[in-house]
Parts: structure tokens; C-alpha cells; sequence
């Protein structure tokens, strides 16, 4: 039995491994990745790569062939049970003589969950959370959008060793060196909008694009180029910023009502205005998460400044955290953070570390919070 438990993780973090393949082309869809064993040899694998293509279970069908017959399938989210852009993964798993199926986390959603009861019905041996954490992360941006009905926030930090986020003259470019500013290029390519506040658009001027990606790395992640997002409430931006500039990539600005009759003339230069109701920070932000959801926009990385990134996570609405720090010191400076609510070390926001390395002289620390969804 113990063998059992310890080979069924061992195939489902391979899964999630074959599944973490798959990039942004995936959404609305989640990540998934499935494989084929039999007397403990890998017989199949697939991943989900591209809304409207084959689901993982059908790949990895398709490669074993006929060593589907009789073999286990490892899946990291329960198959779909739905006639939807394509048929129930749940039947193909049936006609194919698969054994026994292995699920990692058990998939919400209203039209396709089911898979399991079916397979069970059908008389298949099922088992059920194996590496559940492992594979909801894999699915987490699709699970967040269904269970929160809002974008999925990674925010991004580059911080000095002491946690400034700039020099006290304003500068901040560049704390971080060339390998850790390409791994941000490589996160901007992996999500849908890239967010900052107005503070950074006017003082930085950034371009928010993916210049240091090479060619073959974009080809990855499809044509779109992710959209520029800034929340703007009094219209402060004009039209000389480099985000103003939307011949290569689109800009989105959220600004009051007031606001819109500043950056009108914006739209011109192809800028979209899209309205911030009045009311409290957090709802304005819930408000800009639900919206950039419903545009099709599901995944958002946040690149500050410190404002907008205080704001996110005292409204608890950030969901990843990348914190990578220079080993440097700044002093005097602005703070990466200000006033989150913590008054006492018990009410500190608590968080799990996923990942830790070094990226070129930099260190870089992935971490998610530890909470159910909001
Ligand atoms: N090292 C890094 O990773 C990094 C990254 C980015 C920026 N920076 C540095 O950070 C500094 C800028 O930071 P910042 O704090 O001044 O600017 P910020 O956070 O980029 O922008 C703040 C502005 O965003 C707008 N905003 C809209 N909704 C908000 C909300 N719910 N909560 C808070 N703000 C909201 C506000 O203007 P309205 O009231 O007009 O809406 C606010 O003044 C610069 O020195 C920049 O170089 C460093």
C-alpha cells in the first residue's frame, strides 16, 4: 500500500511537471498535464497547449497508443465530462481500456466537472488527491478566475537587500542586474496584462514590452503581447509616455469619471479608458480584477510601484508574490511597502515559499498566501 501511495505521487508530480508545459495559449482554459503508466513504465504523456486543442488525457492517449490498454492514468485535474469545444476526456479514458485513474485536484467547473462520478459509474477504479496542492497550483490561474471571478495578481518586488524599492533621489533603475530583468520579461510573456500605478508610469516612463525575450521564446507564448494596464483615478498620464505609444502593444487606463475628461484625448494615440467607480481602494481594486476577468485578461502581473502594491495586498488580492532582491543596500529610500494593517507581529500576512534561487547576482523568492480564495 505504502508503495502505492509513493508511485501514484511520484506519476502525478510528473504530470504536473509535463503540465507546467503548457503557456498562456492555454486560457481560459487551466494547465493540465496527464500520463500513461504501465508496470511502471511511462507509456504516453500530454499536456493541454492551446484553447479549442486536444485536452491532455486525449495527447497523452494518442502517444501510447495501443499501451493505453490496461495502464494507469495520471491525471492533475479530474477529466471533463462535457461535450464542450471538444468531447468528455471521461469516455475517451473508458474507450481506450485505461485501468485506473489517478486525479490530482478536482476541477469546479459547473459544465465540465463530473468526471470522476462517470468514470466511477462506469466501473473504473478511481483514486482520488494525489499531490492536490501541486496540481491546483499548475491550474491556479484558471481556478482563481472560476472560484473568485477576478484576474489572477502575481505581483511582482525588486527590492534591495533592506527592502527599498528605490534611492532616495526616486531612482530604481536598475536595482536588480540583466539576469533577473529577463526573468521579468519572461513572466510579462506568461500573462495577459501587465499592472502598475500611475506613480510608476509618470516618474519611470517604462515600456512594459518584452524586449529582452529572444524571438524563439515569444513564438512560445503566440502573438498577443500582454496589455499595459495603469490605474489612473485622476488622469495624471499623457501622451508622451512610452505607454501612450500602442502601435506594438495595447494600453488600458482605469481613471474616474474626472480623470476620463483629462486622458481623452489618450484614445486618439489608441489608448482604451476604462471607468474606476468611486468608492474604497478595495473595491475600486476588485472592481479593476472582475473587469480585466471579463475582458478575457486572466492572468496579471503587477509591477508596482509601492502605492498600488500595498493597496493589492492589504486587500488581500494577491495571489503570487515574486520577491527578488539585490544584494544591495540603499538606506534611506522608498520603502517596497507601506502601511498593510499589520500592528502586531500575530496579524503579520503570512505567506509559504515555493521557490528559492539565485538568478545571476540576485536572489529570487516565489511565494503563495496561505489562504482559501476571495
Ligand atoms: N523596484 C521595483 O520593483 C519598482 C517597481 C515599480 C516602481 N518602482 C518605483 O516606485 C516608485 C513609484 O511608486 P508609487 O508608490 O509612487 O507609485 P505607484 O504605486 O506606481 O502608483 C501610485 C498611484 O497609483 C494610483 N492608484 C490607483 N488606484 C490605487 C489604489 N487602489 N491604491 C493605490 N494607488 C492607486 C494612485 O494615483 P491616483 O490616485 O491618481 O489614481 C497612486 O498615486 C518609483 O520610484 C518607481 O521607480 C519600483
Amino acid at each position: 500500500m505504502a508503495g502505492r501511495v509513493f508511485e501514484d505521487s511520484h506519476w502525478m508530480r510528473r504530470a504536473v511537471e509535463v503540465g507546467a508545459r503548457g503557456t498562456r495559449l492555454v486560457r481560459p482554459n487551466p494547465k493540465v498535464g496527464c500520463v500513461l503508466v504501465q508496470d511502471g513504465v511511462e507509456v504516453g504523456a500530454g499536456y493541454h497547449m492551446q484553447v479549442g486543442g486536444p485536452h491532455a488525457e486525449v495527447l497523452a492517449l494518442a502517444a501510447a497508443g495501443p499501451r493505453a490498454r490496461g495502464a494507469t492514468a495520471y491525471v492533475t485535474l479530474e477529466p471533463c465530462n462535457h461535450f464542450g469545444r471538444t468531447p468528455p476526456c471521461s469516455q475517451a479514458l473508458l474507450a481506450a481500456g485505461v485501468a485506473r485513474v489517478v486525479l490530482g485536484a478536482r476541477d469546479p467547473h459547473p459544465q465540465a466537472q463530473g468526471g470522476a462520478a462517470a468514470l466511477l459509474q462506469a466501473g473504473m477504479a478511481v483514486t482520488e488527491g494525489v499531490e492536490t496542492a501541486a496540481c491546483e497550483q499548475l491550474a491556479e490561474v484558471f481556478l482563481t478566475n472560476l472560484l473568485s471571478q477576478r484576474a489572477f495578481v502575481q505581483l511582482k518586488l525588486a527590492t534591495s537587500l533592506d527592502g527599498k524599492i528605490a534611492a532616495a533621489d526616486g531612482t530604481s533603475r536598475w536595482i536588480t542586474g540583466p539576469a533577473a530583468r529577463q526573468l521579468v520579461h519572461r513572466w510579462r510573456a506568461e500573462t495577459d496584462a501587465v499592472l502598475i500605478g500611475a506613480g510608476t508610469a509618470l516618474m519611470d516612463d517604462p515600456k512594459l514590452d518584452l524586449r529582452l525575450l529572444a524571438p524563439r521564446t515569444l513564438t512560445l507564448h503566440g502573438p498577443s503581447r500582454p496589455t499595459r494596464v495603469v490605474l489612473d483615478r485622476r488622469g495624471q498620464l499623457h501622451a508622451g509616455l512610452h505607454l501612450c505609444d500602442t502601435a506594438q502593444q495595447p494600453t488600458l487606463v482605469y481613471t474616474s469619471a474626472r480623470g476620463r475628461d483629462r486622458l481623452a484625448p489618450l484614445e486618439q494615440q489608441g489608448v482604451q479608458l476604462a471607468e474606476i467607480p468611486e468608492g474604497d481602494s478595495d473595491a475600486q481594486l476588485r472592481h479593476v480584477l472582475g473587469d480585466l476577468q471579463r475582458r478575457g485578461l486572466h492572468h496579471v502581473f503587477c509591477e508596482g510601484g509601492a502605492k498600488l502594491a500595498t493597496a493589492l495586498l492589504r486587500a488581500d488580492l494577491v495571489d503570487r508574490l515574486d520577491l527578488v532582491q539585490a544584494p544591495k543596500l540603499l538606506g534611506l529610500g522608498t520603502a517596497a511597502l507601506g502601511d498593510l494593517g499589520v500592528t502586531s507581529i500575530d496579524a503579520a500576512l503570512s505567506w509559504h515559499v515555493d521557490e528559492l534561487h539565485r538568478v545571476g547576482e540576485d536572489l529570487h523568492i516565489a511565494a503563495r498566501r496561505a489562504r482559501p480564495r476571495t
